[in-house]
């Protein structure tokens, strides 16, 4: 039973505010495509910057992609480069980039590299153009202001980062995943060229595209727009499933799903590149609006206590919340099985919904994702640590179509172990 209210419905059993709206925020501009990166002197011109710092890490120096980069921009701009960069970066990463970023007063920021390069810049932009430091701004909505304008050009497809409203941190002292969530933090233009994702490394492939496929189901089963719980008072930049969201993220599933493999296997293949490209940055469109659920919420203290990277730990996961989510979400799983290619002609949707989960733990056996916590390096014991910490992530547990408890989590993380 609902009743209605100005800015939403009232659910009378649970007293929580019901979202009937939804709103749909990405990257101001999108610019796609093989050699996209060559229009980046365009598009600093377009924004009025001629001293632009570029946040990148020194993996992709030796790549030769800030070579690439730097070739692209400097008829337009004075280019600084900060290669500090790091996987996962730590909170520390962010100072440092911060002070070096001071140091040099830049007009803009690029950043260049896989989710964690991209986040350190969009941190980096925020704190330049608002003052503070990066922990003022963790957590959701935390950003006061517009950012330094930013553009960002990924060289993994995988985090969506370059469209999204997140910037991700290891906090070390907390052995925890951290992140602030603003939509000021969506790039001014995402540069997205499949060109720059082929010297990714096998696992680096593997990784951040199970990530990208875990961004796409986990906004496709989220909790429906209209049943989103927020407590009055709390804004969420995520709001559940809504249709748009919808489309994003079946297309991205199917795309991700058919070319996955193939870039792993062949990393010269270049259709499969571009597939993986724009899947990844569909997907980040998905789940930046709809949200991501408890999957990363299960990350978060994974990551942080094992230092597995993000797609890892999120691929090794997946297969397990899938299940535990099914009872909850057997059409829509139903639907990813056909997307993924799986055949469930002749099946209940029951066991069309199992052959998801199945295909999922095929495409990790193939691109060599862990099928165990423990293989993460994950002890035993911190297993009730690691339910408690997912579970205190409100802002993610609320967009998970079942509602764990303690004792399910524990089982559901038992079961993986
Ligand atoms: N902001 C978001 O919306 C969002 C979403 C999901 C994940 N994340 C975060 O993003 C990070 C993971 O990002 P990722 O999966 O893209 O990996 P990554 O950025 O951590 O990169 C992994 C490694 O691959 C190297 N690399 C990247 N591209 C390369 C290339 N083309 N050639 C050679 N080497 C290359 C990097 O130098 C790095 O050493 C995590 O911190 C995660 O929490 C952010
Ligand atoms: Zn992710």
């Amino acid at each position: 039973m609902r009743a209605a209210t100005g800015a939403g419905t009232l659910s009378r059993t649970t007293g929580t505010l019901m979202r009937t709206t939804w709103t749909f925020s990405s990257a101001g501009q999108i610019i796609f495509g093989l050699d996209a990166v060559d229009q980046l002197a365009d598009v600093l011109r377009r924004l009025k910057l001629d001293r632009v710092l570029v946040v990148t890490d020194a993996k992709l120096v030796s790549a030769g992609l800030v070579d690439r980069l730097t070739r692209a921009a400097q008829k337009a701009a004075t280019l600084d480069i900060f290669a500090g960069g790091e996987p996962e970066p730590s909170l520390k990463a962010a100072d440092a980039a911060i002070a070096h970023a001071r140091e040099f007063r830049p007009g803009g920021v690029i950043g260049l590299g896989g989710g964690s390069n991209m986040d350190l810049a969009k941190m980096t932009a925020a704190v330049l153009a608002n003052g503070g430091t990066p922990r003022d701004y963790l957590g959701e909505d935390k950003v006061p202001g517009p950012t330094l304008p930013l553009v960002c050009v990924p060289t993994t497809s995988g985090t969506g980062s370059e469209v999204s409203a997140s910037s991700v941190f290891t906090d070390q002292e907390n052995h925890l995943k951290v992140g602030a969530m603003s939509n000021y933090l969506r790039p001014a233009v995402a540069i997205v060229d499949p060109r720059l994702t082929v010297s990714c490394p096998r696992q680096v492939t593997a990784d951040s595209g199970i990530d990208a496929l875990t961004h796409a189901i986990e906004a496709f089963t989220a909790v429906d727009n209209a049943e989103f719980p927020l407590p009055p008072g709390e804004m969420s930049l995520y709001q559940g499933r809504h249709p748009l969201g919808d489309c994003l993220a079946e297309k991205a599933i199917k795309v991700i799903g058919e070319n996955l493999p193939i870039a792993v296997e062949q990393p010269n293949n270049l259709a499969a590149r571009e597939a993986m490209s724009l899947g990844a940055m569909l997907a980040g469109l998905a789940f930046s609006n709809v949200g991501v659920a408890l999957v990363h919420a299960l990350e978060y203290p994974i990551g942080g206590a094992t230092h597995c990277s993000h797609g890892a730990g999120n691929g090794m996961l997946l297969p397990y919340v899938m299940r535990y989510n099914l009872p909850a979400r057997e059409r829509e799983l139903a639907r990813v099985a056909e997307l993924l290619g799986a055949d469930v002609r002749g099946l209940s949707q029951h066991d069309a919904a199992l052959g998801a989960v199945q295909t999922v733990e095929e495409l990790n056996r193939r691109i060599g994702i862990p099928a165990r916590l423990s293989e993460l390096g994950a002890r035993r014991e911190q297993i009730p640590q690691f339910a408690e910490k997912a579970l205190g992530i409100a802002r993610l547990i609320r967009v998970n179509p079942r509602k764990p408890t303690t004792v399910e989590m524990v089982e559901l993380l038992e079961s993986a172990y």
